[in-house]
């Protein structure tokens, strides 16, 4: 049995927690697929070529919390934009989605272009205020020096860029039910993403 739970959304929308918290539940591995467009974008950053380094990525690669910074994850829109980094990332993602037994991936195009057969598939959202003020509390107690109106922009930034590219663009896939989690806690927004789940799997 193969099952994918394909998860979706802007930056700092909450897909991150809920797409461990919901792998954690079922019990299956989760793959965070904005670490790879951040290991390249840190390549960039040190001067490489960005669809080399997309090529010659490896899982090692994606380890550390050195990826999260925001100037990693602005260098990462942007070679996610790029339709050659892009393609040379496609298997890794496939291959992990249809592993035997169930998968749990988050992005940007895990429903409609990795994963279009995922048996679930989620968009989680949140109004820009609320997603820009959880990143900056993410940063603040990291030690990064951010403002709250310099991580608004940023965000805003990213998401036009990711949902404008003509490759594989920021969207909800048809058939993917819609998370807000503006006025969520972070218990109330998983456990509806993991009731969300198990309708979906009695509906199968
Ligand atoms: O999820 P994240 O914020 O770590 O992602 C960083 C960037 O990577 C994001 O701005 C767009 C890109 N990305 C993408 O294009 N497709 C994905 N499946 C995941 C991330």
């Amino acid at each position: 049995m193969t099952l994918t739970v394909a998860i979706d959304g802007p930056a700092a929308a909450g897909k991150g927690t809920i797409s461990k918290a919901v792998a954690q539940h079922f019990g299956f591995p989760h793959l965070d697929t904005g670490l790879l467009y951040r290991a390249v974008g840190k390549c960039i950053l040190a001067g490489d070529d960005p669809i080399e380094a997309a090529q010659a990525l490896k899982a090692d690669d994606l380890d550390g919390d050195d990826l999260r910074t925001p100037e990693i994850a602005q260098a990462a829109s942007k070679v996610a934009a790029m339709p050659e980094v892009r393609s040379a990332l496609i298997d890794f993602q496939r291959a992990f989605a249809r592993r035997a037994g169930g998968a749990v991936l988050d992005g940007r195009d895990i429903g409609t272009v990795i994963c279009p057969e995922a048996e679930v598939k989620l968009f989680v959202t949140a109004s820009d205020d609320v997603r820009a003020e959880r990143r900056f509390h993410e940063l603040a107690v990291k030690g990064h020096e951010v403002s709250l109106a310099g991580v608004l922009e940023d965000l805003l930034a990213r998401d036009a860029r990711d949902s404008a590219r003509s490759s594989a663009p920021l969207k909800a896939a048809e058939d993917a039910v819609i998370l807000d989690t503006s006025e969520l806690s972070v218990d109330a927004a998983i456990a509806q993403a993991i009731e969300i789940i198990e309708q979906r799997l009695k509906a199968e």
